[in-house]
């Protein structure tokens, strides 16, 4: 893993967002896999500024997101479908019929999660992939107890994260118990992954998947078996990792490395 701690979450967007700007203008055509919640919104807005300045296109790529509450259509403001169209793909030239979300409301869940998991291969895998954490560990909806070789499938929502997510709901909303995620191993053969995580509120889960034991009880922990994951947090998010400094001057000393190299 790599880890990189900036000063605060803009520069955690920034970089984020240059990664994948990166990785699209190598690769137009690239599968992308993304992610809700409010981390990834300024990471968004940064690639909506680039498609709208002409200096990015979106029209080759396609994209597949992490989860989707089960029991929501795409219609409703509560999925995350149309959380997706609100913060990023009405405002940029991507092809709609090219962005996956898991199907809420399908008639035959497992069905809808079998599916979700050929037409990620039919586009031969994810190229790159964008993650939050929950403050549990959780990586999509892959809450403590997720099988580390999981595959997309139905999970319930702990109570902590349905506390978490209940500042989205109005007072009285019905609000999902359920939902349709990647699994794990989904997540894991993800060719790059991106993880974004800022705040104090993310300080314990950050050292748990960084320095804690490759461990269900903390899913995000799996990303120390992938080989090109990159944990991008800022320095509240970072404050309880033992090994911080070594982090920082690591990184610091790789980009002087990297520096000397040509990368194309
Ligand atoms: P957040 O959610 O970005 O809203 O904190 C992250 C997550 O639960 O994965």
């Amino acid at each position: 893993m790599q880890i990189v701690i900036l000063n605060n979450p803009a520069d955690v967007a920034a970089y984020g967002a240059e990664i994948f700007k990166q990785q699209i203008r190598r690769k137009p055509k690239s599968v992308l896999g993304l992610a809700t919640g409010s981390t990834p919104v300024a990471l968004y807005n940064h690639l909506i500024d680039a498609n709208q300045s002409g200096e990015l296109s979106f029209k080759a790529a396609a994209t597949f997101n992490l989860d989707e509450y089960l029991g929501l259509a795409g219609a409703h403001p509560q999925s995350y479908r149309y959380f997706m169209d609100t913060a990023l793909f009405n405002h940029i030239d991507i092809d709609k019929s090219q962005t996956a979300v898991p199907q809420g409301n399908a008639q035959n869940p497992l069905q809808a999660c079998r599916d979700y998991e050929a037409q990620i291969k039919a586009k031969g895998g994810i190229d790159l992939q964008l993650l939050g954490i929950g403050r549990n560990g959780h990586i999509g909806f892959n809450e403590p107890s997720s099988g580390l070789q999981s595959r997309t499938r139905v999970k319930a929502l702990t109570p902590a994260t349905i506390a978490d997510n209940a500042r989205f709901f109005a007072d009285g909303e019905y609000q999902p118990r359920l939902s349709i995620t990647m699994g794990i191993g989904t997540i894991l053969e993800a060719k790059k992954i991106l993880l974004l995580a800022t705040g104090a509120s993310k300080a314990e889960a950050i050292q748990a998947t960084v320095e804690g034991p490759l461990s269900a009880a903390c899913p995000a922990s799996a990303l120390q078996m992938h080989q090109d994951a990159v944990i991008v947090v800022d320095e509240a998010a970072a404050a309880t990792l033992a090994n911080k400094e070594f982090y920082k001057h690591v990184e610091a000393e790789n980009q002087k490395l990297l520096a000397q190299f040509s990368l194309e």
